[in-house]
């Protein structure tokens, strides 16, 4: 009888190169370090730190850490007084967490479309959605492109709205000069594992209004009494009065450590990204197959995500197919985003449905979001467009 024994083939190793790798060198190795040995892990002196120094940072008056952006989110839209059947507008572009918050404070998100050739919300389109129950507006600054802030803030400002700014993607972003974390009354940022920033999980809310500071600071704590985190320290009492309904959304001493370390490489790793997306933008100037949408020359763009698009006219495989042929090729990537109103919680709870807004779905049939981080080599940037450029050759009409 034959042997069922496999025989061992040997294949040739493709390396992966994943869609995304955080930078973590010995400073936050040894900062982390240095919070585990100070026997204080939770929010403490290092969150208080990293607080002090992000606002320096955005050139913010307040900040207050969280432990994600969507937690910023949820207590920035709280703090605001948002409350049930208000509206909130805000581009169905954007990840769940931009929706999902509004939910939560029982307020209706209202959704717009993008700009043409833009991945952008339409200020036009904000306007012509604000009704007598609006009350805030929530642009998204996608990929690390900000908003059109001056027009945002504007038409906040006759309507007497409050804008809320997603900035999970923009740091650092600037609009016209100036630092995005002070055009809108907060500013939510992320530090989610993959983000220009990281401090594994978190979030940091920036404002001008120290009152939306302070209850967004009490809110994250359970809705008991100042600095509550002090309450086991000599300077602290055990005291406290719970004032309102809270939750517990701060950020750990150990989270804190880890984003002063990442803070101080933020400069040096924009400018790599800045790097690799010149390089892709140079490279990307002789195919057929994909193409890239123009950045306006008013903003200083975070390049959280390099996004190319599918021309389906040159190609004889779809965005899909080609995912998958770029994994076979040794490529991560990823797809931003699926917008809201074609997800089954957007068409069964608020009625929208696919066609309801062209230039979004336009933008996400043909987007690939290529790797882009601070990590990554010269020859990881080469590896990615002979990929893309081999799927050229082999799918070209
Ligand atoms: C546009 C946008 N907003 C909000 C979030 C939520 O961030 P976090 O994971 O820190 O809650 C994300 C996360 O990817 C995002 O992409």
């Amino acid at each position: 009888m034959a042997s069922t024994k496999a025989v061992p083939v040997s294949l040739p190793e493709i390396s992966f190169l994943p869609y995304n790798r955080s930078l973590i060198g010995e400073e936050e190795i040894d900062a982390v370090v240095q919070v585990l040995r100070s026997g204080w892990l939770t929010t403490g002196a290092r969150t208080r730190e990293f607080e002090a120094a992000f606002a320096r940072y955005v050139g913010a008056s307040h900040t207050v850490a969280l432990n994600s952006c969507t937690a910023a989110l949820h207590l920035a839209l709280a703090a605001i007084g948002i409350r049930e059947g208000d509206e909130i507008i805000l581009p169905t572009m954007t990840f769940a967490a931009s929706g999902e918050v509004i939910f939560y404070l029982g307020a209706r998100p209202v959704l717009v479309d993008c700009l043409p050739n833009s991945f952008q919300l339409d200020p036009e389109q904000v306007e012509r959605k604000i009704t007598n129950r609006t009350r805030a507006i929530l642009p998204v600054h996608f990929a690390g492109a900000p908003c059109d802030l001056e027009r945002l803030c504007d038409l906040a400002k006759r309507h007497n709205l409050r804008v809320i700014e997603d900035a999970a993607h923009a740091l650092p972003t600037r609009y016209k000069g100036r630092m995005v974390g002070t055009f809108g009354d907060i500013t939510c940022f992320s530090f989610y594992a993959t983000k220009t920033l990281t401090t594994g999980e978190g979030g940091m809310v920036a404002t001008e209004n120290p009152e939306y500071a302070e209850t967004i600071r009490r809110l994250s704590l359970h809705g008991i009494s100042k600095d509550a985190w002090k309450r086991y320290s000599a300077e602290g009492s055990w005291r406290y009065d719970i004032l309102e309904v809270g939750y517990k959304y701060n950020m750990t001493d150990l989270q804190a450590a880890l984003g002063l370390a990442q803070l101080a490489k933020c400069d040096a790793m924009l400018e790599r990204r800045v790097y690799i997306a010149n390089c892709y933008d140079r490279l990307l100037q002789s195919f057929d197959g994909f193409t890239t949408l123009p950045v306006p020359p008013y903003i200083e763009h975070a390049w959280h995500l390099y996004i190319v698009q599918v021309n389906h006219e040159a190609l004889t495989i779809n965005r899909d197919r080609i995912i998958e042929e770029l994994k076979n090729r040794g490529i991560g990537t990823s797809v931003h985003f699926i917008p809201l109103h074609l997800h089954p919680l957007y068409q069964n709870r608020l009625g929208y449905r696919e066609g309801d807004f062209p230039n979004a779905e336009e933008r996400f049939s043909r987007a690939i979001s290529l790797p882009i981080y601070a990590a990554m080599s010269g020859e990881d940037i080469s590896r990615v467009m002979d990929a893309l450029a081999d799927i050229e050759h082999e799918f070209h009409r």
